[in-house]
């Protein structure tokens, strides 16, 4: 029998939950001497005083950390980070050093991971409804792969392609992940991609084999958000190979790429469910072992596109508490100087989230309160019924944990507030990556 640190010392088993779980903060994040909250070793009092509130900050490490753990645990297979969860220039190039590529949405994400020396072979061009001056961006600087999502992009890229141009194309698996519109993608009934249940994808795969410029290597499918069971893409794989090989046997060319996607889940809050990816390594790995014997299909590259499980945990918004409203029996709110301008997740999604005092630890009493924004909006809530020191007042500092996907990359100008500056903390240091947006550059833009 082994002994556990816990048989030794009972009351660990009793022991008061840690101040900031790490299953939600980032890897970097303790309390200093003074109870103030630190991320990359910076007090995050340090970040308000700089920058004011509200402000992304995101730490190095951690963003660096998960990427170096899905190179190790899915070693055979090409990482694409999904620069629609958070993309600047620093960001894309720690991606780069990392040594994942790059997929990119938008003529101004392919821009970002360009100018952050990300090469152009390493980018993948992705988007439902690409326009053709985007695909001529992505022809002229010679992105690696374009994901192609309609008959007219197809078109569209044989006209603009003057050299040999890679290409997949997406298919929708029909796999319901949760059986939630929002956040499944892989089904029939939605926008993405070609279908199976009928010509379509057929009709693609020999549009693209027709074009002497669009050099088919593989297939795509990305199945939704937050999927936490990896089983979904073991069948997405299952279901994938069978169509490749359908396409071998239709029209006796071998596709040796396939891309299932991003998605992995990941806690918002302590103990909730989250993708493992050791278990996915093995999933993929079982999956193409069966799926390739059956169908005698040599095994393609497979490629993953995780966003979310690279940079949400990294990530943690500041913001500074205006005001504090209850009432006998009534709900208590916080509200602080941001809001859904710089989190729509929560109104968009119902989101829920970790939030913490940041500049001070106390250790009274607790009570249970709703966070709000300063937007002109009831369903302007960053999270509700969470507990927070019940002497919470204005001039506090609150952070929130897990917002460095789907943040910054989906803020607002909404009531016309500036976005939030983003800030990397590493190793004692500050760096700002992107600075605040000033009303001045919010009258820039308006010509009167
Ligand atoms: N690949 C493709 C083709 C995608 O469409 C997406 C996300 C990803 C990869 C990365 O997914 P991730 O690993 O980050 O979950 N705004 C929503 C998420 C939308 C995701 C759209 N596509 C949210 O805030 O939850």
């Amino acid at each position: 029998m082994t002994t556990t640190l816990a048989d030794v010392l009972p009351s660990l088993g009793y022991a008061a939950p840690p101040r900031f779980h790490p299953a939600v903060w980032p890897l970097t994040t303790h309390s200093d001497e003074e109870g103030r909250l630190c991320i990359g070793d910076v007090p995050l009092t340090d970040i308000a005083d700089e920058f004011r509130t509200p402000t992304y900050v995101i730490d190095e490490a951690d963003f660096r950390y998960r990427a170096r753990r899905y190179r190790t645990a899915l070693r055979d297979a090409e990482i694409v980070y999904a620069g629609k969860s958070l993309l600047t220039v620093a960001v894309a190039r720690w991606a780069r050093e990392e040594g994942l590529a790059v997929d990119v949405c938008s003529a101004g994400e392919l821009a970002i991971a360009l100018v952050a020396g990300v090469e152009p072979g390493r980018i993948v061009m992705h988007g439902n409804a690409k326009s053709h001056d985007e695909l001529r961006a992505a022809v002229r600087v010679g992105v690696g792969r374009v994901v192609l999502d309609s008959c007219i992009e197809i078109a569209y890229l044989a006209g603009l392609a003057d050299r040999p141009q890679r290409v997949l194309i997406r298919v929708t698996p029909d796999i319901d992940i949760h059986g939630h519109r929002a956040v499944t993608t892989g089904t029939t009934d939605q926008k993405f991609g070609f279908t199976l249940d009928g010509p379509q994808t057929a009709d693609a795969v020999a549009r693209v084999l027709a074009q002497p410029n669009l050099r088919l290597i593989g297939l795509h499918c990305h199945i939704g958000s937050q999927v936490t069971d990896p089983a979904h893409y073991g069948e997405a794989i299952r279901r994938m190979i069978a169509v490749m090989a359908d396409i071998r046997a239709r029209h006796g060319v071998i596709l040796t790429e396939l891309n299932i996607g991003g998605g992995h889940g990941i806690p918002y809050l302590a103990g909730g469910p989250e993708l493992d990816i050791d278990e996915l390594a093995h999933v993929i790995d079982d999956a193409l072992d069966v799926a390739c014997a059956v169908e005698r299909f040599p095994r393609p590259l497979i490629v993953v596109e995780p966003g979310r499980a690279i940079s949400a945990r990294a990530g943690v918004t500041l913001y500074q508490v205006c005001s504090v409203k209850s009432r006998p029996g009534g709900p208590t709110f916080v509200a602080v100087d941001g809001g859904m301008s710089d989190n729509p997740r929560v109104s968009l999604y119902g989101a829920k989230y970790t939030v913490a005092l940041a500049n001070r630890h106390s250790l009274g009493e607790r009570r249970r309160v709703t966070v709000v924004g300063r937007h002109c909006e009831a369903g302007d809530e960053i999270a509700r019924n969470v507990e927070l020191p019940a002497d919470v007042h204005p001039g506090d500092l609150l952070a929130v944990a897990c917002t460095g996907a789907y943040h910054h990359s989906m803020a607002s100008n909404y009531n016309m507030v500036g976005r939030p500056p983003l800030i990397a903390v590493a190793d004692g240091r500050a760096r700002e990556l992107v600075r605040r947006e000033t009303v001045a550059d919010l009258l820039s833009r308006d010509r009167g």
